[in-house]
């Protein structure tokens, strides 16, 4: 048995021999979906969500970049729109690796992807006039899903950049749901003015959630529980901060391609990232951040 690999113009589908799966949208190189074996989907992806390339995604794994949220007050990214071009742009497929020496029970898939300034829109390039290139990897096993970027400044200034993998996993019940490894952590409350404060205990969601979170370690893992048990872990690498985010009734109300509009008690985002401060690439360097998801 060999990992299955298909891919037409919008997307790029992978199939394990042991039956887990991904899907990549080319718009955003956007994870669409993450199925366990038995066909069980582990991302939540709006009913409503645009796959078509006329907006960002809502749901699956959009990759922010090069500003989180919007940045008034940071004019190089000022005129970006909110969570940057990344998410919006459509980016290369450059090709899969395969790992299956070992066997059917082991074989898994990386599938690269690529955003640059040559291949972003010109209407970007004039938001946002700096020389880069994304590599984009991911990686499915069996037992983990794993999203990294590798930023390179190809230009001959240095840019500054804030990075995010807004992950939207699917859960049976949000009010069951703690998020652990948090604890003690200081953290924005972006419902609450944006001020300061500091996590007691494991995170559960009774309400509209949108924190940015930055935990003393950043090697400890976040765990996503449900009725006690743990679901999945993410383990980050070069991304320091921690968004967790439930829009609850009302934000999900408001948001046209959020559906169903209920499906706030089935979501949650745990977003691994680099957004509380600006990370300065030199001309020439390279960053590289990523998570691996365990289940
Ligand atoms: C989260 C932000 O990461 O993304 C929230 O912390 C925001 O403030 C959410 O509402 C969704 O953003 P968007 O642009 O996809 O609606």
């Amino acid at each position: 048995a060999q990992v299955n690999i298909t891919h037409n113009n919008s997307r790029v589908n992978a199939i394990l021999p042991s039956g887990e799966s991904i899907e990549v949208l080319l718009h955003g190189a956007t994870v669409t979906s993450w199925k366990d074996r038995a066909g069980n989907e582990r991302l939540w992806l709006s009913e409503a969500a645009k796959l078509d390339g006329s907006k960002a995604v809502r749901g699956g794994i959009p990759l922010v970049f090069p500003v989180f949220g919007t940045a008034p007050d940071h004019e190089p990214t000022s005129k970006l729109p909110q969570h940057g071009f990344a998410r919006n742009s459509r980016w290369d497929f450059l090709g899969k690796s395969t790992t299956e020496s070992s066997g059917q029970t082991d074989a898994s898939v990386k599938l690269d992807f690529g955003l640059s300034t040559a291949t972003i829109d010109d209407e970007v390039k004039k938001l946002w006039p700096f020389s880069f290139s994304l590599i984009y990897s991911v990686t499915l096993t069996p037992d983990a899903l794993r999203t990294g970027i590798v930023i390179t400044n190809d230009g001959d200034q240095p840019f500054e950049f804030q990075t995010l993998l807004h992950t939207y996993f699917r859960i049976d019940d949000i009010t069951k749901v703690s998020v652990s490894g948090l604890d003690e952590a200081a953290y924005i409350d972006k419902v609450d003015g944006a001020k300061e404060k500091q996590q007691a205990g494991d995170v559960t969601i009774a309400g509209e959630v949108d924190r940015v979170y930055h935990p003393a370690d950043p090697s400890k893992p976040i765990n996503v529980s449900e009725s006690g048990e743990t679901k999945l872990s993410i383990v980050r690498d070069n991304l320091g901060d921690v968004v967790v985010w439930n829009p609850w009734v009302e934000k999900a109300q408001g948001m046209g391609d959020f559906e169903p509009k209920d499906g706030y008690k089935n979501m949650i985002c745990v977003e691994a990232g680099a957004v509380k401060a600006w990370t300065k690439l030199e001309a020439g360097d390279a960053y590289e951040g990523g998570q691996i998801i365990s289940v």
